[in-house]
This record gives C-alpha cells, sequence and structure tokens, in this order.
C-alpha cells in the first residue's frame, strides 16, 4: 500500500457515500405505510451522514495530493419497502468493511491521522447497520 492506492481507494469509497445518499433519498420517498414513518426519518438520517461522509473524504483525498472523483456508484431500488431496506443494508455491510480496510491500509503507511478519520466515519456507518437491522427485525442471536 503506497499514497496513491489510498487515493484510489478512497475515491472508490466516494463514489458509494454519493450513492448511498441518493439512494436514502429515493427510498425515503419510496418507502410505503404507517410502520415505516420512523424509518423514513432515520434514513433521511442517514442521507444527510451519508453527505457528511463524501465531504470529509473529498477533503481526506484532496490533502493526500488527489483528485475526488464525481463518479457515483451505481444505485439500486424497487418497489417493495423490506427490499429497498436490504439493499441499504447490504451497502452498509459493504461500507463498513471497506473502511475497516482503509483504516488498517492507513495505519499500515503511517498516516494515523487519517485512519482516525477513518475510524470516525466507520462508526457512523456502524451506527446505520445497527438502525436497518432493527427495522428489518434482524435479531442476530445465536441459539
Ligand atoms: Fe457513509
Ligand atoms: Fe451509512
Amino acid at each position: 500500500m503506497n499514497k496513491k492506492e489510498l487515493i484510489i481507494n478512497l475515491n472508490l469509497d466516494l463514489t458509494k457515500e454519493y450513492a448511498a445518499m441518493i439512494q436514502y433519498i429515493q427510498h425515503a420517498s419510496m418507502l410505503h405505510g404507517p410502520e415505516y414513518v420512523e424509518v423514513i426519518d432515520k434514513i433521511l438520517e442517514h442521507a444527510k451522514d451519508e453527505h457528511e461522509h463524501a465531504v470529509i473524504l473529498t477533503d481526506l483525498i484532496q490533502y493526500l495530493g488527489g483528485i475526488p472523483t464525481v463518479e457515483v456508484y451505481p444505485r439500486q431500488t424497487s418497489l417493495d419497502n423490506r427490499e429497498m431496506l436490504y439493499q441499504d443494508l447490504t451497502y452498509e455491510y459493504d461500507a463498513l468493511n471497506s473502511y475497516n480496510q482503509r483504516i488498517a491500509q492507513s495505519e499500515q503507511i503511517g498516516l494515523y491521522d487519517v485512519g482516525q478519520k477513518i475510524r470516525n466515519i466507520a462508526l457512523e456507518e456502524e451506527n446505520h447497520i445497527i438502525d436497518l437491522e432493527k427495522a428489518l427485525g434482524i435479531l442476530k442471536v445465536d441459539p
């Protein structure tokens, strides 16, 4: 891992932050039914968090000497409530996994400050996962 490779990876993460923000906004408008009223509020909060993450990443990429991308990763949607939430959850699992790798990669080249910033983002992705797992009724208990 070197700084150049880290910038490439962070730019891929950035395309996914843009995508997640768009996807959440669209899903918030498409979710339907009284049981989804609170979920809609939650995922609109997620959309704001993803916007913030994108801003942090663009600044980080710039700071490292790269050019932040304007590319957007593919988005997903559905007419089914649970399907949409599963699509969002899949993105969140992927984001957390990527950021855990990015923390290790940053620290591997001595960029502990960069790793710390990414760690802060990762913590929020973990909270997004908790929100979505609760909304979907996923109970991860090993009986
Ligand atoms: Fe994010
Ligand atoms: Fe997220």
